[in-house]
């Protein structure tokens, strides 16, 4: 089994990465083959600072590996390194119909926050199609966000197969985690590192603590009964507390007597606790930076490796050689 996923370096990972993506993506580096890549090519369509995207992207591949992708099992690469990828984007995009792209959320969301329309972000989904079939992909693993942009993979593949047979390519299938498909921001809307709500995984202790005391409640008294339902606390409390700690809260809540603040505090805590071992590694990590570099061209040798066939294969099939 081929395992491929993808994350833009386009700021700090946050929870909802962490538990969507590449928590999932790191438990599957144990059970096959596993491709994952810093997709600079597509944070090029919203980051258009060089030096940005040239920290970001050494920074993801560091908090990958702090998180635990060990890149002996896991081959961490750059997007960029392997430029076939850009001439399988342009295959599929051959065949892709306007109206597949014209109805993707994550343009329109885009564009809808005031983003300016370029033909990047509008193709983006073919790219990303390109990623995953370029490595003969069997399973990605990704948060809900990213299922529409699966569906129109799959759309390709089976376009691209019907045109010029059905070896032509492979039918990747989408591993969507269901308990962290969508995990909840500060504001209570999708964490999302464009809504300014997430909570990072390697953030810093004072703003975090304010951040979470900031969570919008409501205003049951201290001593009355809470609500459980859409908690933006509780969803966040169970994704780093233990089973025990979170029946405590939910029970704290059904039982009044206990305020936001306390709750927070917890959330906190927990939170904090979590990532500690990680924060730790990745201190470890950072130092030597040009190891990281080295793993990550090592890394582009290998995915090439597995690459070129594959476009070769394509070519073959389409009439470009
Ligand atoms: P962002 O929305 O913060 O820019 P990305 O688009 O870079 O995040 O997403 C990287 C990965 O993390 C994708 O697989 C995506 O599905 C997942 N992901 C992002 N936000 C969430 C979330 N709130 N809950 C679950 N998964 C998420
Ligand atoms: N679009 C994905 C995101 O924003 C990142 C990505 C690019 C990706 N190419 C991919 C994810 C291929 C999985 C497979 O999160």
């Amino acid at each position: 089994m081929r395992i491929l996923s993808g994350i833009q370096p386009t700021g700090q990972p946050h929870l909802g990465n962490y538990f969507g993506m590449m928590e999932p993506a790191i438990r599957l580096q144990d059970e096959g083959e596993a491709l994952y890549f810093i997709a600079d090519l597509h944070a090029l369509t919203t980051v258009h600072d060089p030096e940005a995207l040239r920290r970001n992207s050494l920074e993801m591949a560091i908090d990958f590996m702090a998180c635990g992708l060990d890149p002996k099992k896991a081959t961490l690469f750059r997007q960029s390194d392997i430029p076939e990828v850009t001439e399988l984007a342009w295959v599929l995009s051959s065949v892709t119909p306007m109206g597949l792209l014209k109805r993707c959320h994550s343009f329109k969301d885009k564009t809808g926050k005031g983003m300016e329309a370029t033909h990047g972000l509008f193709s983006y989904p073919v790219l990303m199609a390109a990623d995953i079939v370029l490595y003969d992909s069997d399973v990605v693993p990704v948060g809900q966000d990213q299922k529409q942009h699966l569906e129109v993979t799959r759309d390709l593949v089976v376009k691209i197969n019907e045109a010029y047979g059905e070896e032509t390519l492979r039918l990747p299938e989408p591993r969507i985690h269901a308990a962290a498909a969508a995990v909840p921001g500060l504001d209570g809307q999708k964490m999302s590192k464009s809504y300014h709500n997430t909570l990072p995984v390697f953030g810093e202790d004072k703003p975090l603590r304010k951040a979470i005391m900031r969570i919008p409640t409501d205003s049951t008294p201290l001593e009355d009964a809470k609500p459980t339902e859409e908690s933006t606390i509780l969803a966040l409390y169970k994704l780093v507390a233990s089973a025990a700690e979170f029946e405590q809260m939910v029970a704290d809540h059904e039982n009044g007597g206990v305020g936001y603040g306390d709750f927070k505090k917890r959330l906190f805590e927990a939170y904090w606790e979590y990532f500690a071992a990680f924060r730790r590694h990745r201190n470890e990590i950072a130092a030597d930076p040009g190891e990281v570099t080295r793993i990550l061209q090592d890394a582009a040798t290998r995915a090439r490796e597995i690459a070129v066939p594959v476009m070769d294969r394509v070519r073959k099939a389409v009439g470009l050689r």
